[in-house]
């Protein structure tokens, strides 16, 4: 069984972090589009009282066939210290039956603890067992500063040691 990595992300932060661990612990990867327009300041506020209501949205792709995986990351940027609403509607119409989970969130600087926990129970709710999970702070650092941050915590974490 393989490995694959789902995310969203809006500014690419969450993207390098998938990009960093794809490489370092050989996973595929897939990002889930969001179809509503998140771009720019006045979509900002609207983004934020979608995702603190937990509100769902049209995603691409849809749906999302998991049955060559036996792990699954699942990673979003903190929104409102809620998971994005991509991650919150991909969860809800993925079977994980029977699948271990890893969860992680970005954030500029706090709320994503709070992130993990619902993420939590959403994929129990979906027959998944979380096995591990990470934070990852973005805010003031630079690319590079993030990639290397993610090395870390796959090292601190063994996460290498998940492989399939
Ligand atoms: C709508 C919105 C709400 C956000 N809310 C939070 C928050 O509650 N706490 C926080 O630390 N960062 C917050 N952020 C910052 C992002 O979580 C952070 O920059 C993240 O790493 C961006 O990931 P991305 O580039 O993959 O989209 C928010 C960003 C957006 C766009």
């Amino acid at each position: 069984m393989k490995t694959v990595i789902l995310y969203y992300s809006r500014t690419q932060k969450t993207a390098l972090v998938v990009k960093t661990l794809a490489e370092e612990i050989h996973a595929d990867t897939l990002e889930i589009m969001d179809l509503k327009d998140r771009a720019g300041f006045l979509n900002y506020m609207g983004a934020s009282a979608d995702a603190l209501r937990e509100k769902k949205t049209k995603i691409k792709p849809d749906p999302v066939n998991l049955s060559d995986y036996g792990l699954v990351y699942i990673g979003t940027p903190t929104w409102a210290s809620k998971p994005a609403p991509a991650i919150i509607t991909l969860i809800d119409k993925c079977d994980l039956k029977g699948k271990d989970v890893i969860l992680f969130a970005t954030m500029g600087r706090s709320g994503g603890k709070r992130v993990l926990e619902r993420m939590e129970e959403k994929i129990e709710a979906r027959g998944g067992r979380m096995v591990n999970s990470f934070l990852m702070k973005t805010g003031n650092k630079s690319l590079e500063e993030i990639s290397e941050d993610t090395k870390k915590v796959i090292q601190e974490l063994d996460l290498k040691l998940y492989e399939i």
